[in-house]
């Protein structure tokens, strides 16, 4: 079946006592027996629950997964794949990951004896020459969050794959409707579903997908030992807004690029970081990689006074943490999701202090154009 077809109908089937077509929200926390050792499939919703053994198996048919776990948030999800490490493993990370994973990574696994490095992912070369005896994983964002680097995926994931290093893939910014890391070579494919999945921003979310049934065993433990999985009623919320994502997707990538393309010719922009644009660094990459650029855009406009004037100044656009939403949001990741990374830090990945990043919506496109160009008339 398309694509469309297994967003909708994967894991939502009709309940079999009533013929619901929507699956009830299973708001319980424990299951009762038949008899000692007989049970129904379930027996406490902290191993399992159906709202997320339905979701999970949408989830990893749309990204080609042999299994899928998910989590209370996309963090949660991630903290999950570090946990398949053991201490004196190292990790390669892109450069510019999310400033939640810099943070994981540099302020909490750090003490439990893992060891990572940040380097420019977009290159291979540079992958290869970080690599070192006790590497174990390459983790990769792709566009990198809000640089917008992208990394060729399947020129890493071959090289990993001659190592044998584990290679996970963070697919949030494009979802599994743009980009499909798992057929281009990844083992792992981790998202934020609290973004594009979810699509509403009404809760957050995170999955794990697996390629290999020993990494997918492993997950599961964890997720039933540690206690991050999702609960009901967000799974309802995830598997809900999973049905519209190809739709959500078109439109997002259209107002994406049309806004990209209305950025790049305004006087007072200095830069847009935009894959879709043939002025980005790996516009050929993106081409071949993905089957759309998306909407998430960064764009730079000259100092952080500038970028103030910007923010303090729009209306449609909501200053916001997150993105992935149905609405556009406008945020400044050097000073809210990017905080946590030291400022020389910043300026040598590339988020200077006028750095405005946007999650492009899916409202009109004109009102959104309109809303920026008066809001940068001020900046
Ligand atoms: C690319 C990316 N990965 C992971 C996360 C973390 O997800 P969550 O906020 O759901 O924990 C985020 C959050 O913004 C993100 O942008």
């Amino acid at each position: 079946m398309g694509f469309s077809t297994d967003a909708i109908h994967v894991g939502q089937e009709p309940d079999p006592s009533t013929g619901s077509i929507v699956a009830p929200i299973y708001q319980t926390s424990t299951y009762v027996l038949e008899q000692l050792d007989k049970s129904k499939g379930y027996d406490y919703a902290r191993t399992n629950h159906p709202n997320r053994k339905a979701l999970e198996r949408t989830v990893a048919k749309l990204e080609n997964g042999h299994a899928a776990y998910v989590f209370t948030s996309g963090m949660a999800a991630i903290d999950s794949v570090f946990r398949l490490l053991r201490p004196g493993d190292h990790t390669i990370l892109s450069q510019a990951v999310y400033g939640g994973v810099f943070r994981l990574t540099t302020k909490l696994l750090v003490d439990f004896g893992l060891e990572f490095s940040y380097v420019d992912t977009s290159c291979v070369d540079r992958v290869k020459q970080a690599i070192k005896p006790n590497t174990r994983m390459i983790y990769v964002e792709t566009p990198t969050n809000p640089t917008m680097i992208v990394t060729d995926l399947a020129a890493v994931s071959k090289m990993a794959r001659e190592r044998n290093l584990t290679l996970a893939v963070d697919n949030t910014f494009l979802s599994p409707y743009f980009q499909q890391p798992i057929a281009l070579g990844a083992d792992i494919v981790v998202h934020s579903m609290t973004k594009y999945l979810n699509g509403h921003s009404d809760c957050t979310g995170g999955a794990v997908v697996l390629a290999r049934p020993a990494d997918a065993e492993k997950i599961y433990f964890i997720q039933r030992s540690a206690g991050a999985g999702l609960a009901p009623m967000d799974c309802f919320l995830v598997s809900r807004g999973v049905k519209t994502l190809a739709v959500r997707m078109e439109r997002h990538n259209k107002n994406g690029m049309e806004v990209a393309e209305f950025l790049a010719g305004h006087k007072k922009v200095k830069r847009v970081i935009y894959p879709g644009l043939a002025s980005h660094p790996q516009h050929e990459i993106a081409k071949r990689q993905q089957s759309g650029f998306g909407a998430m855009l960064s764009f730079d406009v000259g100092s952080l006074h500038a970028a103030e004037a910007l923010l303090n100044h729009v209306h449609l656009c909501s200053l916001a943490e997150s993105l992935g939403g149905v609405e556009t949001l406008i945020s400044l990741p050097a000073k809210m999701t990017h905080a946590s990374i030291p400022r020389e830090k910043q300026e040598e990945i590339g988020i200077t202090e006028g750095l405005v990043r946007l999650s492009v919506g899916i409202e009109d496109v004109e009102d959104i154009i309109a809303d920026l160009d008066g809001a940068l008339s001020k900046a």
